[in-house]
């Protein structure tokens, strides 16, 4: 079955020393140590140690011959969003790496499809990158679940918002900058507890702040099946019900009738956590997401899907054409 994977990360194999160049801040760094591995830096820091597969668009190729996919979406790895750099330095980087995707992309547009990174902490820059970048053939935009702390319903994400919707860009939203992170560092709980909050924050902003009542034609992808919003959506909307002087303040609908409106990847590691899913937003509103190369993403992009009792159209929805849709291609 033709297989769309919207959610995998791909990073330059070489970056500029930044930090050196701007004169402050701790911007990622690559220390290739063996021919295939390389450390992410951040400033002394050993940040995450990445393989060949992280780089270099061969490898991935062959792996996807591998593992059955027949396309990836690429985006960058999220600790490059660089949202806490001066506007303009944010701006530099974020057109070095969009730069770098735009070439991987146009060498195999049949393999590739770039979504890129704007500089959210100045929305002006952020829109004129997107510009830019829809220009040159990409097909959205990936996003933190938050900016600098900043919500995504602030008014001042107003402008990015209208844009994306005006040019067709899917957007992915991506958890990072981890709520509480600086409180629970040990035991990987940045991931494993914040990150599925991130998505939530994320959802529950969007709709409360009346975002999709804005930008009725925005295409938004929640990473990670949406985060912690689908399964404790039932309090969410108990929250609602019981206190609309609280939640209900900028929007008056009901959270649920948002569910079919976004997309959600299917990286929830879990058959009937899928099947869940799909009972909320739809077969068509699940689109596969392996968040490869990395550890925490699916081993064989696609397993998860591919080895669930679902019908053969629901794969179908959720392996490719649902992708199609959200990316408008
Ligand atoms: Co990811």
């Amino acid at each position: 079955m033709f297989t769309i994977d919207t959610h995998t990360h791909i990073i330059p194999k070489h970056i500029p020393d930044f930090s050196s160049k701007f004169g402050y801040g701790e911007f990622i760094q690559l220390q290739h140590h063996e021919p295939t591995k390389a450390w992410m830096m951040q400033g002394n820091k050993r940040f995450r140690e990445i393989e060949q597969n992280c780089w270099d668009a061969g490898t991935r190729i062959s792996q996807m011959a591998e593992h059955g996919v027949d396309q990836q979406v690429i985006c960058t790895i999220p600790v490059m969003f660089s949202y806490w750099a001066k506007p303009e330095h944010g701006l530099e980087v974020s057109k070095f790496l969009n730069d770098d995707i735009a070439q991987t992309v146009s060498a195999q547009p049949d393999k590739f499809i770039g979504l890129a990174t704007v500089p959210l902490q100045d929305t002006n820059l952020a829109v004129k990158e997107l510009e830019r970048c829809m220009k040159i053939g990409y097909r959205g935009v990936q996003i933190g679940s938050n900016v600098n702390n900043l919500n995504l319903n602030e008014v001042q994400f107003d402008d990015f918002w209208a844009t994306c919707e005006s040019l067709n860009a899917a957007v992915l939203v991506h958890p990072w900058q981890m709520m509480g992170q600086e409180h629970m560092n040990k035991y990987w709980l940045p991931w494993l507890v914040g990150m599925p909050a991130e998505i939530s924050r994320a959802i529950c902003s969007l709709i409360f702040g009346g975002v999709f009542e804005r930008y009725p034609k925005l295409k938004v992808c929640f990473a990670h099946g949406g985060g912690s919003f689908l399964p404790t959506l039932a309090r969410i909307v108990h929250g609602w019900e019981c206190r609309p002087d609280l939640v209900a303040i900028d929007n008056v609908k009901n959270p649920k009738e948002y569910l079919g409106k976004f997309w959600v990847d299917s990286h929830v590691c879990d058959h009937k956590m899928l099947q869940y899913v799909i009972d909320l937003v739809g077969a068509n509103k699940v689109i596969q997401g392996s968040d490869y190369p990395f550890p925490l993403g699916e081993a064989i992009p696609g397993e998860l899907v591919k080895s669930a009792p679902l019908s053969n159209e629901d794969k179908k929805a959720i392996l490719s054409e649902g992708a199609r849709e959200w990316l408008g291609i």
